[in-house]
């Protein structure tokens, strides 16, 4: 897009993190933001900060694991905006256990809200963009869908990797008919994410903390990385340029990256050296 300036930008999870700071950016920049968040109160405090700030924001109470929620969500937007330019699917959560004590209900639970909210989006944005022929999309992803995460949190990576997937697809598709795709893959960022996850499944797991080789950035530091990714019509955000440096490495022998991490006999993981 060559402006966000009256851009109308829908942010699911846009109540703390990565979310509220991509919120803060557009916003700077003149988009107009609609705040999309289970949690009420801090879904109306970003919409304050915002029109406190000069900007014009409004909140909206969304479950994205609900399957009516992008219905309404949609017919908010354009109710209160009369338009949707961009729509940023970042809702995601954790949660932990081993592979053999995960429950198959906890499985369904992260890839109905992370991956099926995903598709939901899609189902409801996807026909309002296309008809419109412009308009920017935005997946949050993340670092664990591009390479070895961790073997006590397989069903997010997956749903990561999913997204990653998704978004390729839908780069090809609308890239010619005028809407961007960003898939933004960050490595740890200093957010709450943690505090909504569940006890571990099973026995503790003596892990190294996944991502832990790489730096921990401030959320501010990725909302403008989105910005100017919308901006530059730029597909994919690692965040660190160390994402992609191991990227590189896990591409050029897949099968010595995955020999080099060990998991010891009690339980730890030990990821591979980055560079
Ligand atoms: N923090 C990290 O280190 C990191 C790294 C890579 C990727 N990510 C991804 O970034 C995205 C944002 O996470 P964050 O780190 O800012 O976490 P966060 O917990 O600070 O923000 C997530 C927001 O999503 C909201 N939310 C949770 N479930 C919801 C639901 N069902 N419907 C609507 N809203 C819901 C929460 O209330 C919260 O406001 C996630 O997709 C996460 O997987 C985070």
């Amino acid at each position: 897009m060559r402006t966000l300036d009256g851009a109308v930008a829908v942010i699911t999870g846009g109540g703390s993190g990565i979310g509220r700071a991509t919120a803060r950016s557009l916003a700077d920049r003149g988009a107009r933001l609609v705040i999309a968040d289970i949690n009420a109160q801090n879904a109306a405090r970003v919409a304050d900060e915002i029109v406190d700030a000069g900007g014009e924001a409004a909140a909206i109470v969304c479950d994205v694991g609900d399957d009516r929620a992008f219905d309404d969500l949609s017919a908010f937007t354009l109710r209160r905006f009369g338009a949707v330019d961009i729509v940023m699917n970042n809702v995601g959560v954790l949660t932990s256990g081993r592979p053999e004590h995960l429950p198959v209900g906890e499985w369904q639970r992260i890839i109905n809200i992370n991956l099926m909210s995903v598709v939901r989006s899609n189902t409801v944005f996807l026909p309002l963009l296309l008809a419109q022929g412009r308009g920017h999309l935005v997946n949050t992803a993340s670092f664990a869908g591009l390479f070895t995460y961790s073997y006590d949190r397989i069903p997010y990576a997956a749903t990561k990797a999913a997204i990653v997937q998704i978004s390729e697809g839908l780069r090809l598709y609308l890239h010619p008919q005028g809407i961007g795709v960003t898939v933004l893959c960050p490595g740890p960022v200093a957010t709450d994410i943690m505090a909504t996850m569940p006890p571990t499944f099973g026995p503790d797991v003596p892990t190294a903390l996944p991502g832990e080789q790489f730096g921990v950035l401030a959320p501010e530091v990725v909302g403008e990385q989105v910005a100017r990714a919308i901006l530059d019509d730029t597909f994919m955000v690692y965040t660190d340029d160390q994402v992609r440096d191991v990227l590189v490495e896990r591409a050029s022998d897949w099968n010595s990256f995955i020999a080099r991490q060990t998991v010891t006999r009690a339980g730890r993981h030990e990821p591979p050296p980055s560079n």
